[in-house]
């Protein structure tokens, strides 16, 4: 399969989890580079479901490794949680999973402040998942946060976590937050760093090894091209690099070791959190929460919903650098008699084919919209391309078209034989 980076064209939540673990099967190993358990992939093995925020999800297939890359912030009691309940559903995690010591550790104060800088947002909130996830990578910037490798040293955690909880319970006093023993969350977080300690490794010269004996990697994108902290709607965005970029700097596998990038999304647009969303829209958000669809694995938010957005795809394409698209949720728009795709902005006399970056001009862009038929029949139980509808087909042909990359594969629903290669 040769080194693959997977990334999510759109704001996040395009099933990425399915794709993954549909090409790990080709892969030797499976890289998260960006983000924490703000993310959550869903993967339905059988009748199982299981949902992974933090490990790739490459441990549901056997004799994968899975690696947390440097990129990564790591709660590490969320961490230690998953592993647990990966066993008791009978999913071996041991020397398959290796964490990066160079990946930087979310504490409770992180997780506060999260919360408090949203309440001191007021309605300019961005909507974020609480996780901690931008006061962690605040501090990697800033260059005070703990590692992991800090964490499975019981000295050195204790020397750099009182003066972290010192500071950090400062700020939260004055924002009339309570502030944190430093005792309990070290005992916490000690405990934690104990369990954790035998995954912890130098996973840069892991993975240069791994490719000089001729293993294939595949790179697990979370959120989406639109989150990224670069080229995202900001400020309504996450903290990492969720773009193909940051599988080289969240893993230290070099650009000319990357061979093909592949891009997922849905066959229609949803958003969640605050923030521009241009092609919004109720009906179709009613259609898909009316189906039990579209709401969110780490905080069971209804997402918003719109129709398929062509100028937005088709700028990740080119962030990216997108070869491959795999389009999931195909099914979701069984139903609909006339389906809708964005293919230009209006702002005033402007018309944009591309993605303006200001949150609030695209906030008012209005979307110029083409026009296509339903097919009205149920597509789930295909397996093959010639088994959906003709106008699904033409639906998915178009909509590569406008992104303007290679349709890889169709998704009809979450099992993974529901996958259909083009
Ligand atoms: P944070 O990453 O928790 O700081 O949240 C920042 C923004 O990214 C919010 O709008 C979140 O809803 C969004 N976000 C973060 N992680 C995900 C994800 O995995 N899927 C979709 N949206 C996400």
């Amino acid at each position: 399969m040769a080194n693959t980076i997977l990334v999510g064209a759109q704001w996040g939540d395009e099933g990425k989890g399915k794709i993954i673990d549909v090409l790990t099967e080709q892969a030797d190993v499976v890289v998260r580079y960006a983000g924490g358990n703000n993310a959550g992939h869903t993967v339905w093995v059988g009748k199982q479901k299981y949902v992974l925020h933090l490990i790739p999800s490459g441990i549901l297939r056997q004799r994968k490794l899975c690696v947390i890359g440097n990129g990564v912030v790591i709660d590490p009691i969320g961490l230690v949680s998953e592993i647990r309940a990966l066993h008791k559903l009978g999913i071996k995690v041991g020397k398959n999973l290796v964490v990066s010591e160079t990946a930087h550790v979310v504490f409770p104060y992180h997780r506060e402040l999260d919360a408090q800088r949203e309440v001191l947002k007021g309605k300019n909130k961005i909507g974020t998942t609480k996780r901690g996830i931008g006061p962690a990578y605040g501090d990697k910037a800033a260059r005070v946060g703990l590692r992991m490798a800090d964490l499975v040293d019981p000295v050195r955690l204790q020397e750099k976590l009182a003066r972290r909880i010192a500071e950090n319970n400062e700020v939260l006093k004055a924002l009339g937050a309570k502030p944190l023993s430093f005792k309990a969350v070290f005992a916490e977080y000690n405990e934690a760093g104990k369990f954790l300690k035998p995954f912890v490794e130098n996973t840069v010269v892991l993975l240069h090894q791994t490719m000089r004996r001729g293993e294939d990697i595949l790179f697990e994108g979370a959120q989406g091209t639109f989150l990224d902290i670069d080229h995202g709607t900001y400020p309504f965005v996450t903290s990492s690099n969720t773009t193909a970029g940051g599988a080289c700097t969240g893993s230290g596998v070099p650009p000319h070791r990357m061979d093909r990038v592949v891009g997922v999304m849905k066959a229609y647009t949803t958003r969640v959190g605050e923030g521009p969303l241009p092609t919004e829209n109720q009906e179709i958000s009613d259609l898909l929460h009316g189906m039990g669809r579209e709401f969110g694995a780490t905080t069971g938010r209804a997402r918003r919903c719109g129709w398929f957005d062509s100028v937005a795809t088709r700028h990740a394409t080119m962030v990216n650098g997108i070869d491959d698209l795999a389009v999931t949720n195909l099914d979701g728009l069984d139903t609909v008699a006339t389906i809708k795709a964005c293919v230009a902005y209006r702002h005033g006399k402007k018309r944009y084919d591309y993605m303006p970056n200001d949150a609030e001009v695209l906030a008012a862009c209005e979307p110029v919209y083409a026009e296509f038929e339903g097919w009205l029949t149920p597509t789930h139980q295909a397996k093959t391309w010639k088994q959906l509808p003709p106008k699904a087909r033409a639906y998915l042909k178009a909509i590569a078209e406008l992104t303007g990359a290679k349709l890889f594969i169709a998704s009809v629903g979450p099992g993974r034989d529901q996958t259909i290669f083009v």
